[in-house]
């Protein structure tokens, strides 16, 4: 059995145990990958300030994240099929996160649904919307979340087009998957993930089969959502949304510093600065070279977050030095869920805590609060600037 200590070893464990289509669903960026590999080697780019001989105790992790007490500023980001890298994945994966005193964020695109989620959990969790061209849809899948106990609501703006990854294309990805002879070969391989499934009846999209108009199963889904993304989307529907919810609002896909501006302005309770883990704008900048922008742009104004890349705790120090109140993981949490189930999540914040702790302690700092730019190396030439014209 493999002594598990790095993200990088769940995502070994994770690879084995998890049908192909849905590892490659998640470890796959748009077109060229380009985006999705800077993502993680501009993290690395960066190097930490070793100081010594400063008083170590008393360390804490705990912060604030859009106004929720958490034990580190670290939470899970929304993942469309995550009940399909686990049995009752988002169950499983809400479950760790509120052990650990951290959000959960629930996908539109999740297995499980909203109630679902609610009924297996006991704190809050957040909910994260794609809007979709269906008011009346957008309006009572708003009102689930309220009724289920959601305080904040997660609004992605990087996805009214989506980006293509060329692998969903030739692997058919579906939910369930289509038993096509490749799949059930591979599959045959993956008997772990195969008897969880054959323990759920959680197996289609929750939120959407059965609440949106005319999609009662799995082909009449694919079609309603491949129509539904509304590309009319601006910063007006935004301020109604907003309003429509009335809670707690945080605006996911920002890497810009004039759509940063525009968020603080409409009354964003926090921004994420994310490219969506380069799945979406291939070529686009990493979202850790782009933070410093943003921060002088809208640091005083506006919460800001940041994901795409980080996959360690030394990755989220990274982030909170330059200025990120938050982080999430992504793909980090998947690799642990798909690799142990609840306990493989569980394990990922585990490991990612205890490297932001020592790291932290390691740069002489003993409150989260405390880490800057003053704690980092950042090489000439790493801020990310449009030429303006
Ligand atoms: C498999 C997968 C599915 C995702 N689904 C969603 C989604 O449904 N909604 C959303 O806002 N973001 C989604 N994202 C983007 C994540 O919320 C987050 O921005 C991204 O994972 C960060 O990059 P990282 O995982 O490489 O750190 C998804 C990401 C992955 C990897």
């Amino acid at each position: 059995m493999t002594v598990v200590t790095t993200l990088q070893d769940l995502h070994s464990l994770y690879r084995r145990r998890v049908p192909r289509m849905f590892y490659d669903y998640t470890q796959s960026g748009s077109w060229t990958e380009q985006t999705f590999r800077d993502n993680t080697t501009d993290f690395a780019q960066i190097r930490l300030r070793q100081r010594v001989a400063v008083d170590m105790s008393d360390r804490s992790t705990a912060s604030t994240m859009a106004g929720r007490d958490v034990s580190m500023p670290v939470a899970l980001a929304p993942v469309g099929l995550t009940g399909m890298q686990h049995a009752d994945g988002e169950i499983k994966a809400a479950r760790a996160a509120e052990a650990f005193g951290v959000p959960f964020t629930l996908s539109t695109m999740s297995i499980c649904s909203i109630e679902d989620v609610a009924e297996h959990t006991t704190k809050p969790f957040w909910f994260q919307l794609y809007v979709m061209k269906d008011e009346d849809f957008v309006a009572r899948i708003l009102q689930r979340a309220r009724d289920a106990g959601c305080d904040t609501l997660v609004l992605t703006l990087d996805l009214q087009v989506l980006g293509q990854r060329h692998k969903d294309l030739k692997n058919g990805l579906s939910a369930p998957p289509k038993l096509t002879l490749p799949t059930m070969i591979n599959l045959a391989t993956k008997w772990r993930w195969g008897l969880g499934m054959l323990g759920t009846k959680r197996r289609f999209f929750g939120n959407i089969v059965g609440h949106a108009k005319g999609v009662s199963d799995a082909s009449s889904l694919m079609s309603w959502t491949a129509e539904q993304f509304d590309l009319q989307l601006d910063w007006a529907k935004v301020a109604r949304l907003k309003e429509q919810w009335g809670g707690r609002l945080v605006l996911k896909g920002i890497l810009d510093a004039e759509d940063a501006k525009m968020a603080a302005k409409v009354g964003a309770d926090a921004i994420v600065v994310s490219n969506h883990g380069g799945r979406q704008l291939d070529g686009a900048v990493s979202a850790i070279r782009m933070l410093p922008d943003i921060m002088d742009a809208v640091g005083d104004d506006v919460e800001v977050h940041l994901d795409s890349g980080i996959r360690s705790g030394q990755d989220v120090l990274k982030a909170l030095a330059l200025g990120a109140r938050g982080t999430y993981l992504g793909r980090g949490y998947i690799y642990g869920l798909g690799a142990m189930g609840e306990a493989g999540v569980r394990k990922a914040l585990e490991i990612v805590h205890k490297e932001l702790d020592t790291t932290m302690a390691l740069c002489g700092e003993r409150h989260v609060h405390d880490l800057g730019p003053h704690n980092l190396i950042v090489p000439g030439g790493f801020r990310a600037s449009h030429i303006p014209g």
